[in-house]
């Protein structure tokens, strides 16, 4: 079964920076600039967080000035846009990574915090967990999805995002939340907000970085619509707006700028 190319006009934008430094400081302000809007509108600011590695030079950034001192934080409110099936204080919990570089800095109310109970010995169970965080939440009805302000979103050298993975069936995924698929790559269960919880977002951004996801990024912004291969493909706000922002490094296949 293969993935209907969307009829959706995709609003895309490519961004190139000279280092992951300057790439992280136009982040954070790109991160201000969504919470100033998203709290002057509604007073709050919901925000999905990437896992990975890539992103931990921007949460530091926002945890330091003078970044920090730009958002109020009492009104942010965190979500992850995966997880590991690992407790929270393992060394490979996206939770814990955005613990030690942002939250411990920040000190959000603990109720602010939304993580994905990764714990749970049945990672079904913890996407159960996580609908239900996310529907009280939002006050979502059967059939409604969440509309974060603001995902982030990071990329794998094989073109997965999130926890979505080629050749796997939460692809397809077209109407719950969250999924906890079987990665057979990596042995191991994830947990993960799915394409159309992603694609309800109103703003997402791609932040990618290193020579390794040249070639896959190519492919996803160049290449045929190939979304079994290249998941990241299938992230396409219904009518938001989805920015890649990316280092020289990585974009180096791009085909150069008109
Ligand atoms: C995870 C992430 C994952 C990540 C990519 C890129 O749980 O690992 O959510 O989707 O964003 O694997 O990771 P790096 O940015 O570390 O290369």
């Amino acid at each position: 079964m293969s993935a209907q190319q969307p009829s959706n006009a995709l609003r895309r934008a490519i961004e190139i920076y000279n280092s992951l430094e300057e790439l992280s400081q136009a982040a954070a302000e790109r991160f201000i600039a969504a919470s100033d809007v998203a709290i002057q509108a509604r007073g709050r600011f919901t925000v999905v967080l990437s896992g990975g590695s890539t992103p931990r030079s921007l949460y530091s950034l926002l945890a330091t000035e003078p970044y920090s001192t730009r958002i109020d934080w009492q009104k942010v409110h965190f979500f992850w846009g995966d997880e590991r099936s690992v407790p929270p204080i393992h060394k490979d919990s996206n939770f814990r990574m955005v613990r030690e570089t942002l939250l411990s800095k920040v000190n959000p109310p603990l109720t602010n915090i939304h993580r994905i109970p990764a714990e749970k010995t049945v990672a079904s169970e913890a996407a159960k967990a996580y609908v239900e965080e996310l529907k009280s939440f939002f006050s979502l009805r059967e059939g409604e999805w969440p509309r974060f302000d603001l995902v982030l979103l990071g990329m794998g050298p094989d073109g997965h995002t999130a926890s979505l993975f080629p050749d796997t069936l939460v692809l397809h995924e077209a109407t719950s939340l969250v999924a906890a698929p079987w990665v057979d790559k990596l042995k191991c269960y994830r947990i993960t907000l799915t394409p159309p919880a992603l694609n309800h977002a109103s703003q997402i951004v791609f932040f990618v970085a290193g020579p390794d996801k040249a070639p896959s990024l190519r492919e996803v912004l160049e290449g045929s619509f190939r979304p079994e291969t290249y998941p990241a493909q299938l992230i396409r706000p219904l009518d938001g707006k989805v920015t890649w922002m990316v280092d020289r490094e990585a974009s180096a296949e791009l085909r150069p700028e008109k």
